[in-house]
């Protein structure tokens, strides 16, 4: 009985308990514009990141790249270089720094930087003169930078 209940409790904090390794947008070290860690410190989830990458409010990546294995996605855009066969030019960590900011790697690309809080030109300032005052949260989670992550480094042709 005892012993049922430390285990529920411990059930429960496993999920509550914030992701402490978790690397927050501007703790991140790029090394020649990669990243050699995971952001929260796991491996991403390769479906959920599919998802990430087709949907338009999070990574929208089909937008700009044509990415051959998820033809059911519409519209895609060919702004950018085909994804496809991208994990065999690019490692791991190189794909990661280029989900997070892709600046890092192409100097002035005008491809979002998806794990990024600091350094926009915001809407307003120009005006106001202004220094922003709060950072942006980053358009995708460090579990979302993750699982696009782990969709692209299925991408092999
Ligand atoms: C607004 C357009 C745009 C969006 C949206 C975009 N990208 Fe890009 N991406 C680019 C451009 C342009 C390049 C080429 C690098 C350059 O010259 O800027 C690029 C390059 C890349 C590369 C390197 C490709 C190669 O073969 O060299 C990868 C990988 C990549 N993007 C992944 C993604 C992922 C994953 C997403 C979605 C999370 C995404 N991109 C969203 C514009 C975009």
């Amino acid at each position: 009985m005892i012993r049922q209940f430390w285990l529920a409790t411990a059930a429960v904090l496993c999920i509550t308990a914030p992701a402490s390794s978790e690397t927050a947008p501007t703790a991140v070290a790029f090394d020649d514009g990669a990243i050699e860690a995971s952001l929260t410190g796991g491996p991403g989830d390769a479906a959920a990141g599919k998802k990430v990458m087709t949907t338009a409010s999070l990574g929208n990546c089909v937008a700009c790249h044509q990415i051959g294995t998820i033809p059911e996605a519409d519209f895609q855009g060919d702004i950018a270089p085909p994804l496809d066969g991208v994990a065999d030019r690019y490692s791991e960590a190189q794909l990661r720094g280029l989900v997070a900011n892709a600046k890092m790697t192409f100097e002035g690309s005008f491809m979002p930087a998806f794990y990024k809080t600091e350094g926009f030109i915001r809407p307003g300032a120009a005006y106001s003169g202004k220094a922003p005052t709060e950072a942006l949260p980053p358009i995708l989670t460090a579990q979302q930078v993750e699982d696009v992550v782990a969709y692209l480094i299925t991408m092999t042709e």
